[in-house]
């Protein structure tokens, strides 16, 4: 059986849904998840991660593990050394832990990784650059007034479709061969905000405006809703990408057999979200 943690995000609910047509056994876990969020077949758990309490209550019976660990699980003072621990000791025996480009370039801890590197588990890291699916935090302004507020509008990254993060994962959990393995995982080409801009009007079928914002600007607006820490590297990746967080990577393609897929394919699947 296979526990799929944040089964209810962006990666996690697509990352279940996959698993369950190729006939796994899943187990689909998050805080506030309900059957209604998964198809027919895949038992759910509620359980916060952070509280080691009930954990192991979601590992019992699996042998494989996906592992999210959201922000909210560090602001809740969550450890991942415990969780990996609890699935350890459940009988768990494969871990793919979702982290992040940001620890191969120097701008996050790796602390998540040495835990999971660790616990002499079977284990795979996933390092995806950003996702496509953080074009979602434009849909209010787009659907209230057709506009995107964003800066550095011509600085082009590879982002990668949250469909193809769980593709890789779906991957790693039922085949053999990627025990040790880290793989970067980004889209097939550099786009910039402007270009997501273009490639979501296209997907409306009707114009939309882009308004660049200043650093200052995107600073302000960022720090509503983000700690200082975060804001500053957001806008550093954003806007003064090193040369590793520019490159595409060959990963999606080694382990799918095809490139990743376009921003424009993920606006397509998407439009509703923006009408
Ligand atoms: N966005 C990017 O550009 C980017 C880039 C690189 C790496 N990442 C990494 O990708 C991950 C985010 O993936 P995503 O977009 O699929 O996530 P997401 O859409 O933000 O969803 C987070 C999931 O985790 C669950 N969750 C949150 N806190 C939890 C807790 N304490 N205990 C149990 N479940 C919890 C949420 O459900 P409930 O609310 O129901 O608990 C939800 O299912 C993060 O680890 C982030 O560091 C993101």
């Amino acid at each position: 059986m296979i526990v799929v943690t944040g089964a209810t995000g962006n990666v996690g609910r697509l990352l279940v849904e996959s698993l369950a047509a190729a006939g796994e056994e899943v187990t689909a876990v998050s805080r506030r998840i309900s059957a209604a969020d998964v198809p027919d077949g895949v038992r759910t758990v509620r359980a916060d991660l952070a509280e080691t309490g009930g954990l192991k209550r979601v590992f019992d019976g699996a042998d494989r593990v996906f592992l999210l660990t959201s922000g909210e699980f560090m602001a809740a003072g969550g450890d991942v050394a415990e969780v990996v621990a609890a699935a350890g000791e459940a009988g768990v025996g494969r871990i793919v832990l979702l982290s992040s480009q940001g620890v191969g370039t120097g701008r996050h801890a790796p602390a998540f990784e040495e835990a999971v590197k660790a616990s002499g588990l079977e284990w795979t890291v996933l390092r995806p650059g950003g996702f496509a699916s953080n074009a979602f935090q434009w849909a209010p302004a787009i659907r209230a007034d057709r506009v995107v507020a964003a800066p550095f509008g011509d600085v082009a990254l590879p982002v990668i479709d949250p469909a193809d993060i769980a593709g890789v994962a779906a991957a790693v959990l039922r085949e053999s061969g990627h025990h040790g393995r880290t793989y970067v995982l980004t889209g097939p080409e550099p786009i910039s905000p402007r270009r997501q801009v273009a490639d979501l009007a296209d997907a409306l079928g009707e114009p939309l405006r882009f308004a660049e914002l200043s650093e200052d600007e995107a600073r302000a607006a960022m720090s509503e809703f983000m700690p200082p820490v975060v804001v500053e590297a957001t806008l550093s990746i954003l806007g003064r990408p090193t040369e590793d967080e520019l490159r595409v990577s060959p990963d999606v393609e080694k382990v799918l057999g095809r490139p990743g897929r376009t921003f424009a394919d993920w606006a397509a699947r998407n439009a509703a979200a923006f009408k």
